[in-house]
Protein backbone atom coordinates (compact mmCIF):
# COMPACT_ATOMS: atom_id res chain seq x y z
CA UNK A 1 0.00 0.00 0.00
CA UNK A 2 1.17 3.55 -0.75
CA UNK A 3 1.80 5.39 2.43
CA UNK A 4 -0.36 8.00 1.97
CA UNK A 5 -2.27 10.06 4.64
CA UNK A 6 -6.08 9.20 2.22
CA UNK A 7 -8.73 10.76 4.11
CA UNK A 8 -7.47 14.70 4.86
CA UNK A 9 -10.41 16.38 4.66
CA UNK A 10 -8.57 19.57 5.62
CA UNK A 11 -7.18 21.68 2.45
CA UNK A 12 -4.15 23.41 2.35
CA UNK A 13 -4.90 26.65 2.14
CA UNK A 14 -1.75 28.83 2.72
CA UNK A 15 0.52 27.18 5.52
CA UNK A 16 2.10 24.14 5.59
CA UNK A 17 0.29 21.87 7.84
CA UNK A 18 2.99 19.34 8.08
CA UNK A 19 6.69 20.18 6.78
CA UNK A 20 6.43 22.18 9.43
CA UNK A 21 8.63 25.12 7.53
CA UNK A 22 7.59 27.91 5.47
CA UNK A 23 5.61 26.77 2.47
CA UNK A 24 8.05 27.15 -0.75
CA UNK A 25 4.87 28.50 -2.77
CA UNK A 26 2.84 31.37 -3.37
CA UNK A 27 0.00 30.34 -1.57
CA UNK A 28 0.38 33.15 0.81
CA UNK A 29 0.25 35.80 -1.78
CA UNK A 30 -3.51 36.10 -3.11
CA UNK A 31 -4.21 33.96 -5.64
CA UNK A 32 -6.34 35.31 -8.55
CA UNK A 33 -9.35 34.01 -9.86
CA UNK A 34 -11.63 33.88 -12.25
CA UNK A 35 -13.41 37.49 -12.56
CA UNK A 36 -16.76 35.95 -14.46
CA UNK A 37 -17.90 32.41 -15.38
CA UNK A 38 -17.97 33.71 -18.81
CA UNK A 39 -14.48 33.91 -18.32
CA UNK A 40 -13.87 30.89 -16.85
CA UNK A 41 -15.89 28.17 -18.94
CA UNK A 42 -14.62 30.53 -22.45
CA UNK A 43 -10.95 30.42 -21.49
CA UNK A 44 -11.66 26.26 -20.35
CA UNK A 45 -13.85 25.55 -23.95
CA UNK A 46 -10.50 27.30 -25.69
CA UNK A 47 -8.10 25.40 -24.22
CA UNK A 48 -10.20 21.89 -25.08
CA UNK A 49 -11.43 23.81 -28.63
CA UNK A 50 -8.09 23.13 -31.19
CA UNK A 51 -6.36 21.53 -33.65
CA UNK A 52 -8.00 17.91 -32.46
CA UNK A 53 -11.72 20.00 -33.19
CA UNK A 54 -10.94 21.24 -36.90
CA UNK A 55 -8.86 18.80 -38.86
CA UNK A 56 -8.99 15.59 -36.63
CA UNK A 57 -12.77 15.19 -35.83
CA UNK A 58 -14.35 15.54 -38.61
CA UNK A 59 -12.12 13.22 -40.50
CA UNK A 60 -12.88 10.27 -37.71
CA UNK A 61 -16.57 11.12 -38.29
CA UNK A 62 -16.55 10.76 -41.61
CA UNK A 63 -14.58 7.75 -41.83
CA UNK A 64 -15.96 6.10 -38.86
CA UNK A 65 -19.66 5.88 -40.06
CA UNK A 66 -20.83 9.56 -39.99
CA UNK A 67 -23.62 10.28 -37.60
CA UNK A 68 -23.19 6.46 -36.05
CA UNK A 69 -19.65 7.80 -34.70
CA UNK A 70 -20.94 10.69 -33.73
CA UNK A 71 -23.38 8.91 -31.41
CA UNK A 72 -20.34 7.00 -30.36
CA UNK A 73 -18.54 10.47 -29.46
CA UNK A 74 -21.44 11.62 -27.75
CA UNK A 75 -21.40 8.38 -25.77
CA UNK A 76 -17.87 8.63 -24.99
CA UNK A 77 -17.72 12.39 -23.71
CA UNK A 78 -20.03 11.38 -21.52
CA UNK A 79 -19.03 8.32 -19.91
CA UNK A 80 -15.18 9.59 -20.18
CA UNK A 81 -15.05 13.25 -21.01
CA UNK A 82 -17.48 14.69 -18.88
CA UNK A 83 -16.30 12.89 -15.83
CA UNK A 84 -12.60 13.49 -16.11
CA UNK A 85 -13.45 17.55 -16.87
CA UNK A 86 -15.16 17.65 -13.11
CA UNK A 87 -12.71 15.47 -11.53
CA UNK A 88 -9.80 18.18 -12.58
CA UNK A 89 -11.52 21.02 -11.98
CA UNK A 90 -12.25 19.36 -8.55
CA UNK A 91 -8.89 18.68 -7.62
CA UNK A 92 -7.65 22.27 -9.00
CA UNK A 93 -10.24 23.94 -6.66
CA UNK A 94 -9.67 22.04 -4.35
CA UNK A 95 -5.99 22.52 -3.47
CA UNK A 96 -5.57 25.98 -4.89
CA UNK A 97 -2.42 24.93 -6.53
CA UNK A 98 -0.55 23.94 -9.69
CA UNK A 99 -0.66 19.80 -11.06
CA UNK A 100 2.08 19.39 -8.30
CA UNK A 101 0.88 21.28 -5.36
CA UNK A 102 -2.88 19.51 -5.84
CA UNK A 103 -1.13 16.25 -4.79
CA UNK A 104 1.25 17.43 -2.41
CA UNK A 105 -1.71 19.43 -0.77
CA UNK A 106 -4.35 16.36 -1.17
CA UNK A 107 -1.68 13.18 -0.37
CA UNK A 108 1.11 14.69 1.48
CA UNK A 109 4.34 12.79 2.07
CA UNK A 110 3.54 10.30 -1.02
CA UNK A 111 5.02 9.95 -4.26
CA UNK A 112 1.66 11.03 -5.94
CA UNK A 113 2.60 14.25 -7.22
CA UNK A 114 4.96 12.42 -9.56
CA UNK A 115 2.06 12.63 -11.15
CA UNK A 116 1.55 16.10 -11.57
CA UNK A 117 5.12 16.72 -12.60
CA UNK A 118 4.01 14.03 -15.41
CA UNK A 119 1.23 16.73 -16.54
CA UNK A 120 3.61 19.63 -15.98
CA UNK A 121 6.10 17.70 -18.38
CA UNK A 122 3.32 16.84 -20.76
CA UNK A 123 2.39 20.40 -21.14
CA UNK A 124 5.92 21.37 -21.47
CA UNK A 125 6.49 18.73 -24.67
CA UNK A 126 2.75 19.49 -26.05
CA UNK A 127 3.29 23.30 -26.60
CA UNK A 128 6.84 22.72 -27.80
CA UNK A 129 5.40 21.19 -30.76
CA UNK A 130 2.06 22.32 -31.02
CA UNK A 131 4.04 26.14 -31.64
CA UNK A 132 5.30 24.81 -34.38
CA UNK A 133 2.15 23.58 -36.59
CA UNK A 134 0.48 27.23 -34.89
CA UNK A 135 3.10 28.83 -36.72
CA UNK A 136 1.94 27.21 -39.77
CA UNK A 137 -1.15 28.34 -39.52
CA UNK A 138 0.04 31.80 -39.04
CA UNK A 139 2.50 31.99 -41.99
CA UNK A 140 -0.86 30.31 -44.06
CA UNK A 141 -2.49 33.54 -43.38
CA UNK A 142 -0.69 35.34 -45.58
CA UNK A 143 0.83 31.96 -48.23
CA UNK A 144 -2.79 30.84 -48.43
CA UNK A 145 -3.64 34.31 -50.78
CA UNK A 146 -0.43 33.21 -53.04
CA UNK A 147 -1.79 29.94 -52.83
CA UNK A 148 -5.35 30.63 -54.35
CA UNK A 149 -4.01 33.52 -56.63
CA UNK A 150 -1.55 31.61 -58.88
CA UNK A 151 -3.15 29.75 -61.63
CA UNK A 152 -2.09 26.14 -61.34
CA UNK A 153 0.43 26.25 -58.11
CA UNK A 154 1.24 22.66 -56.39
CA UNK A 155 -0.43 22.98 -53.47
CA UNK A 156 1.10 20.35 -51.61
CA UNK A 157 4.56 21.14 -53.12
CA UNK A 158 4.28 25.22 -51.40
CA UNK A 159 3.44 23.13 -48.17
CA UNK A 160 6.64 20.95 -48.20
CA UNK A 161 8.63 23.91 -49.49
CA UNK A 162 7.53 25.85 -46.56
CA UNK A 163 8.27 23.40 -43.82
CA UNK A 164 11.28 22.20 -45.16
CA UNK A 165 12.67 25.83 -45.21
CA UNK A 166 14.94 26.40 -42.32
CA UNK A 167 13.99 29.69 -40.57
CA UNK A 168 10.76 30.53 -42.37
CA UNK A 169 8.93 28.26 -39.71
CA UNK A 170 11.18 28.66 -37.00
CA UNK A 171 10.09 32.51 -37.10
CA UNK A 172 6.59 32.11 -37.25
CA UNK A 173 6.94 29.59 -34.18
CA UNK A 174 8.78 31.90 -32.48
CA UNK A 175 5.91 34.71 -32.77
CA UNK A 176 3.17 32.37 -32.18
CA UNK A 177 5.41 31.39 -28.49
CA UNK A 178 5.52 35.28 -28.26
CA UNK A 179 1.81 36.22 -28.29
CA UNK A 180 1.34 32.85 -26.33
CA UNK A 181 3.89 34.32 -23.20
CA UNK A 182 2.33 37.50 -23.33
CA UNK A 183 -0.81 36.48 -22.47
CA UNK A 184 0.18 34.35 -19.82
CA UNK A 185 2.59 37.37 -18.66
CA UNK A 186 -0.57 39.21 -17.90
CA UNK A 187 -1.69 36.94 -15.78
CA UNK A 188 -5.66 35.09 -15.26
CA UNK A 189 -8.16 37.52 -15.69
CA UNK A 190 -5.75 40.18 -17.34
CA UNK A 191 -4.48 38.02 -20.07
CA UNK A 192 -5.93 34.59 -20.08
CA UNK A 193 -9.63 35.60 -19.06
CA UNK A 194 -9.64 38.56 -21.24
CA UNK A 195 -7.77 37.08 -24.51
CA UNK A 196 -10.31 33.94 -24.16
CA UNK A 197 -13.15 36.53 -23.93
CA UNK A 198 -12.08 38.34 -27.61
CA UNK A 199 -11.07 35.40 -29.00
CA UNK A 200 -13.88 32.86 -28.77
CA UNK A 201 -16.25 34.58 -29.51
CA UNK A 202 -13.96 35.49 -33.16
CA UNK A 203 -13.66 31.82 -33.10
CA UNK A 204 -17.38 30.86 -33.87
CA UNK A 205 -18.16 33.58 -36.19
CA UNK A 206 -15.45 32.64 -38.51
CA UNK A 207 -16.69 29.29 -38.29
CA UNK A 208 -20.31 30.09 -38.58
CA UNK A 209 -18.76 32.23 -41.73
CA UNK A 210 -16.77 29.71 -43.48
CA UNK A 211 -20.26 27.29 -42.90
CA UNK A 212 -22.29 29.19 -44.49
CA UNK A 213 -19.92 29.44 -47.36
CA UNK A 214 -19.63 25.63 -47.56
CA UNK A 215 -22.78 24.51 -47.15
CA UNK A 216 -24.10 26.78 -50.15
CA UNK A 217 -21.71 25.93 -52.64
CA UNK A 218 -23.38 24.03 -55.19
CA UNK A 219 -23.16 20.32 -54.59
CA UNK A 220 -22.36 20.58 -51.03
CA UNK A 221 -24.93 18.23 -50.48
CA UNK A 222 -22.44 14.92 -51.07
CA UNK A 223 -20.45 16.35 -48.02
CA UNK A 224 -23.02 16.52 -45.99
CA UNK A 225 -23.64 12.76 -46.88
CA UNK A 226 -20.34 11.63 -46.25
CA UNK A 227 -20.08 13.49 -42.91
CA UNK A 228 -23.84 12.36 -41.99
CA UNK A 229 -24.94 9.47 -43.37
CA UNK A 230 -25.22 7.11 -40.50
CA UNK A 231 -23.20 3.91 -41.36
CA UNK A 232 -23.35 1.41 -38.62
CA UNK A 233 -21.11 -1.16 -40.42
CA UNK A 234 -18.41 0.34 -40.40
CA UNK A 235 -18.51 0.65 -36.51
CA UNK A 236 -16.16 -2.04 -35.22
CA UNK A 237 -14.08 -2.27 -31.57
CA UNK A 238 -11.48 0.29 -32.98
CA UNK A 239 -14.01 2.65 -33.89
CA UNK A 240 -15.53 2.82 -30.29
CA UNK A 241 -12.03 3.25 -28.93
CA UNK A 242 -11.10 6.02 -31.49
CA UNK A 243 -13.83 7.78 -30.46
CA UNK A 244 -12.53 7.48 -26.47
CA UNK A 245 -9.25 8.65 -27.25
CA UNK A 246 -10.77 11.68 -29.18
CA UNK A 247 -12.75 12.34 -26.42
CA UNK A 248 -9.95 12.56 -24.26
CA UNK A 249 -7.63 13.95 -26.33
CA UNK A 250 -10.11 16.98 -27.47
CA UNK A 251 -11.06 18.02 -23.83
CA UNK A 252 -7.26 18.65 -23.17
CA UNK A 253 -7.63 15.61 -20.05
CA UNK A 254 -4.64 14.09 -18.77
CA UNK A 255 -1.89 16.53 -18.16
CA UNK A 256 -3.62 19.13 -15.65
CA UNK A 257 -4.38 21.99 -18.17
CA UNK A 258 -7.99 21.60 -16.94
CA UNK A 259 -6.98 21.45 -13.13
CA UNK A 260 -4.65 23.99 -13.44
CA UNK A 261 -7.76 26.45 -15.18
CA UNK A 262 -9.75 24.81 -11.78
CA UNK A 263 -7.44 25.89 -9.12
CA UNK A 264 -8.65 29.22 -10.34
CA UNK A 265 -12.09 28.90 -9.33
CA UNK A 266 -13.59 29.47 -5.84
CA UNK A 267 -15.86 27.54 -3.46
CA UNK A 268 -18.86 29.97 -4.66
CA UNK A 269 -17.99 28.66 -8.46
CA UNK A 270 -20.47 25.96 -9.33
CA UNK A 271 -18.06 22.87 -11.33
CA UNK A 272 -20.94 20.39 -12.29
CA UNK A 273 -22.82 23.13 -15.01
CA UNK A 274 -19.53 24.68 -16.32
CA UNK A 275 -17.96 21.38 -16.70
CA UNK A 276 -21.00 20.69 -18.99
CA UNK A 277 -20.40 23.70 -21.15
CA UNK A 278 -16.83 23.23 -21.41
CA UNK A 279 -18.18 19.44 -23.18
CA UNK A 280 -20.62 21.45 -25.23
CA UNK A 281 -18.73 24.00 -26.82
CA UNK A 282 -15.89 21.48 -27.18
CA UNK A 283 -18.30 19.27 -28.96
CA UNK A 284 -19.88 21.59 -30.83
CA UNK A 285 -17.25 23.34 -32.40
CA UNK A 286 -15.84 19.68 -33.66
CA UNK A 287 -19.37 19.20 -35.32
CA UNK A 288 -19.29 22.39 -36.84
CA UNK A 289 -16.05 22.27 -38.24
CA UNK A 290 -17.29 19.23 -40.27
CA UNK A 291 -20.15 21.50 -41.50
CA UNK A 292 -17.53 23.91 -42.96
CA UNK A 293 -14.96 21.39 -44.41
CA UNK A 294 -16.89 18.49 -46.18
CA UNK A 295 -19.71 20.11 -47.98
CA UNK A 296 -16.82 22.85 -49.82
CA UNK A 297 -14.14 19.83 -50.18
CA UNK A 298 -17.30 17.33 -51.88
CA UNK A 299 -18.31 20.11 -54.16
CA UNK A 300 -15.17 21.40 -55.73
CA UNK A 301 -14.65 17.49 -56.37
CA UNK A 302 -11.28 16.86 -53.87
CA UNK A 303 -11.18 13.76 -51.60
CA UNK A 304 -11.03 14.47 -47.89
CA UNK A 305 -7.78 13.47 -45.48
CA UNK A 306 -6.71 14.35 -41.92
CA UNK A 307 -4.49 16.64 -40.42
CA UNK A 308 -1.79 18.87 -41.80
CA UNK A 309 -2.69 17.77 -45.32
CA UNK A 310 -6.08 18.19 -44.81
CA UNK A 311 -5.37 22.09 -43.66
CA UNK A 312 -2.27 22.97 -45.30
CA UNK A 313 -2.30 21.12 -48.93
CA UNK A 314 -6.16 20.22 -49.35
CA UNK A 315 -7.79 22.90 -48.00
CA UNK A 316 -5.59 25.37 -50.31
CA UNK A 317 -6.60 23.72 -53.11
CA UNK A 318 -10.32 24.21 -52.41
CA UNK A 319 -10.15 27.58 -51.32
CA UNK A 320 -8.18 28.18 -55.12
CA UNK A 321 -11.77 26.69 -57.03
CA UNK A 322 -14.14 28.89 -55.19
CA UNK A 323 -15.37 32.47 -55.50
CA UNK A 324 -13.49 34.59 -53.10
CA UNK A 325 -11.29 32.06 -52.29
CA UNK A 326 -8.08 33.76 -50.82
CA UNK A 327 -10.76 35.70 -48.70
CA UNK A 328 -12.13 32.26 -46.78
CA UNK A 329 -9.01 30.91 -47.13
CA UNK A 330 -7.46 33.70 -45.18
CA UNK A 331 -10.63 33.48 -42.46
CA UNK A 332 -9.53 29.34 -42.12
CA UNK A 333 -6.18 30.02 -40.85
CA UNK A 334 -7.16 32.73 -38.75
CA UNK A 335 -9.61 30.53 -37.11
CA UNK A 336 -7.02 27.96 -36.86
CA UNK A 337 -4.16 30.23 -35.46
CA UNK A 338 -6.95 31.40 -32.63
CA UNK A 339 -7.67 27.55 -32.03
CA UNK A 340 -4.11 26.67 -31.44
CA UNK A 341 -3.45 30.17 -29.56
CA UNK A 342 -6.39 29.73 -26.88
CA UNK A 343 -4.31 26.06 -26.49
CA UNK A 344 -1.38 27.23 -26.13
CA UNK A 345 -2.14 29.86 -23.68
CA UNK A 346 -3.36 26.53 -21.21
CA UNK A 347 -0.62 24.77 -21.87
CA UNK A 348 1.96 27.61 -20.63
CA UNK A 349 -0.47 28.27 -17.74
CA UNK A 350 0.14 24.54 -16.51
CA UNK A 351 4.27 25.16 -16.38
CA UNK A 352 3.86 28.67 -15.11
CA UNK A 353 1.60 27.54 -12.28
CA UNK A 354 4.11 24.67 -11.24
CA UNK A 355 7.12 27.66 -11.14
CA UNK A 356 5.01 29.80 -9.32
CA UNK A 357 3.26 27.52 -6.85
CA UNK A 358 5.98 25.10 -6.16
CA UNK A 359 8.92 27.19 -7.30
CA UNK A 360 8.09 30.76 -5.93
CA UNK A 361 8.70 32.63 -8.90
CA UNK A 362 6.88 35.44 -10.37
CA UNK A 363 4.39 35.28 -13.36
CA UNK A 364 6.46 37.08 -15.61
CA UNK A 365 10.20 35.38 -15.29
CA UNK A 366 8.04 32.04 -15.19
CA UNK A 367 6.52 32.81 -18.51
CA UNK A 368 9.68 34.27 -20.54
CA UNK A 369 11.69 31.53 -19.41
CA UNK A 370 9.73 29.16 -20.09
CA UNK A 371 8.30 30.42 -23.66
CA UNK A 372 12.87 30.46 -24.35
CA UNK A 373 13.24 26.91 -23.16
CA UNK A 374 10.24 25.41 -25.06
CA UNK A 375 10.99 26.86 -28.27
CA UNK A 376 14.62 25.35 -27.90
CA UNK A 377 12.81 21.63 -27.40
CA UNK A 378 10.60 22.68 -29.92
CA UNK A 379 13.29 23.41 -32.65
CA UNK A 380 13.83 19.74 -33.17
CA UNK A 381 10.22 19.11 -34.63
CA UNK A 382 10.47 22.17 -36.74
CA UNK A 383 14.06 21.09 -37.99
CA UNK A 384 12.73 16.90 -38.32
CA UNK A 385 11.20 18.78 -41.86
CA UNK A 386 14.72 20.24 -42.91
CA UNK A 387 18.12 19.75 -41.56
CA UNK A 388 16.63 16.54 -39.32
CA UNK A 389 14.94 15.26 -42.09
CA UNK A 390 16.45 11.74 -41.92
CA UNK A 391 16.54 11.50 -38.12
CA UNK A 392 13.59 8.75 -36.12
CA UNK A 393 13.96 7.14 -33.42
CA UNK A 394 14.34 3.48 -34.05
CA UNK A 395 11.38 1.32 -33.94
CA UNK A 396 9.16 4.05 -34.37
CA UNK A 397 9.18 5.21 -37.62
CA UNK A 398 8.02 8.58 -37.58
CA UNK A 399 9.32 12.25 -37.85
CA UNK A 400 10.51 14.40 -34.58
CA UNK A 401 6.86 16.27 -34.72
CA UNK A 402 4.98 12.83 -35.12
CA UNK A 403 7.58 11.21 -31.91
CA UNK A 404 6.19 14.44 -29.71
CA UNK A 405 2.66 14.09 -30.75
CA UNK A 406 2.72 10.33 -30.10
CA UNK A 407 4.71 9.92 -27.00
CA UNK A 408 2.53 13.16 -25.07
CA UNK A 409 -0.78 11.98 -26.81
CA UNK A 410 -0.51 8.03 -26.76
CA UNK A 411 1.30 7.50 -23.61
CA UNK A 412 1.38 10.45 -21.28
CA UNK A 413 -1.87 11.53 -20.96
CA UNK A 414 -4.00 8.36 -20.89
CA UNK A 415 -1.36 7.58 -17.67
CA UNK A 416 -1.78 10.44 -16.37
CA UNK A 417 -6.02 10.40 -16.55
CA UNK A 418 -6.03 6.76 -15.75
CA UNK A 419 -4.02 8.22 -12.59
CA UNK A 420 -5.95 11.09 -11.99
CA UNK A 421 -9.38 8.75 -12.08
CA UNK A 422 -7.39 6.25 -9.23
CA UNK A 423 -6.21 9.21 -7.26
CA UNK A 424 -9.40 10.26 -6.64
CA UNK A 425 -11.57 6.99 -6.83
CA UNK A 426 -9.39 5.53 -3.96
CA UNK A 427 -6.73 7.96 -2.46
CA UNK A 428 -9.04 11.26 -1.69
CA UNK A 429 -11.69 9.64 -1.76
CA UNK A 430 -15.41 9.99 -3.90
CA UNK A 431 -16.86 11.07 -0.81
CA UNK A 432 -14.76 14.35 -0.43
CA UNK A 433 -14.13 14.80 -3.98
CA UNK A 434 -18.23 15.12 -4.24
CA UNK A 435 -17.99 17.12 -1.89
CA UNK A 436 -15.95 19.47 -2.85
CA UNK A 437 -17.58 19.30 -7.01
CA UNK A 438 -20.81 19.95 -5.69
CA UNK A 439 -19.80 23.19 -3.24
CA UNK A 440 -21.50 26.55 -4.65
CA UNK A 441 -23.80 24.50 -6.59
CA UNK A 442 -26.47 26.26 -8.18
CA UNK A 443 -27.91 24.51 -10.79
CA UNK A 444 -27.59 20.46 -10.27
CA UNK A 445 -25.29 18.06 -8.43
CA UNK A 446 -23.42 15.01 -9.22
CA UNK A 447 -23.76 12.03 -7.35
CA UNK A 448 -22.71 8.33 -7.14
CA UNK A 449 -22.97 7.85 -10.60
CA UNK A 450 -19.91 10.03 -10.93
CA UNK A 451 -18.23 8.25 -8.44
CA UNK A 452 -18.81 4.76 -10.15
CA UNK A 453 -17.61 6.54 -13.69
CA UNK A 454 -14.40 7.69 -11.44
CA UNK A 455 -14.19 4.62 -9.60
CA UNK A 456 -14.78 1.73 -12.59
CA UNK A 457 -15.37 2.81 -15.96
CA UNK A 458 -13.40 5.67 -16.49
CA UNK A 459 -10.20 3.37 -15.80
CA UNK A 460 -10.88 0.74 -17.49
CA UNK A 461 -11.59 2.71 -20.81
CA UNK A 462 -8.42 4.11 -20.14
CA UNK A 463 -6.62 1.59 -19.66
CA UNK A 464 -8.02 -0.12 -22.99
CA UNK A 465 -6.72 3.10 -24.61
CA UNK A 466 -3.54 3.20 -23.94
CA UNK A 467 -2.90 -0.79 -24.23
CA UNK A 468 -4.61 -0.15 -28.19
CA UNK A 469 -2.24 2.88 -28.70
CA UNK A 470 0.84 0.71 -27.85
CA UNK A 471 -0.27 -2.72 -29.38
CA UNK A 472 -1.27 -0.20 -33.00
CA UNK A 473 1.77 1.95 -33.11
CA UNK A 474 4.87 -1.36 -32.67
CA UNK A 475 3.06 -4.66 -33.11
CA UNK A 476 0.49 -3.69 -36.43
N1 LIG B 1 -7.71 19.74 -26.87
C1 LIG B 1 -6.76 20.14 -27.85
C2 LIG B 1 -7.32 19.94 -29.24
O1 LIG B 1 -8.43 19.49 -29.41
C3 LIG B 1 -5.45 19.45 -27.76
C4 LIG B 1 -4.92 19.20 -26.40
C5 LIG B 1 -4.70 18.00 -25.84
C6 LIG B 1 -4.57 20.16 -25.43
N2 LIG B 1 -4.25 18.16 -24.56
C7 LIG B 1 -4.17 19.46 -24.30
C8 LIG B 1 -4.62 21.53 -25.42
C9 LIG B 1 -3.84 20.12 -23.15
C10 LIG B 1 -4.27 22.19 -24.27
C11 LIG B 1 -3.89 21.50 -23.14
O2 LIG B 1 -6.64 20.20 -30.21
Amino acid sequence: ALPICSRRQNVFRGKSAWTGKKPMNNANKKREHWATRAGFVLATAGSAVGLGNIWRFPYMTGEHGGAAFILIYLVAVLLLGYPLVVNEMALGRAAQRDPVGVFKVLAPNSPWWLVGALGVFTGFIILSYYAVVAGWSLAYVYKVVVATVVPGIDHARVFQDHISSVWEPILWQALFLILTVGIIAAGVVKGIQRWSMVLMPVLFVLLLVLIVRSVTLPGAGEGLAYYLRPDFSKVTGRTLLAALAQAFFSLSLGMGAIMTYGSYLDDKDEIPSNAMMVGGLDTGVALLAGFALFPAIFALGFEPGAGPGLAFITLPAVFAQMPLGAFFGVLFFILLGIAALTSAISLLEVVTAWLMDEKDWSRKRAAVVMGLVIFIVGLPATLGYSVLKDFSFPGLNKDLLDTYDWVSNSIFLPVGGFMMAIFTGYVWGAKHAIAEVNKGHKRFMIGQGWALLIRYVVPVLIFFIIVVGIYDTFFR
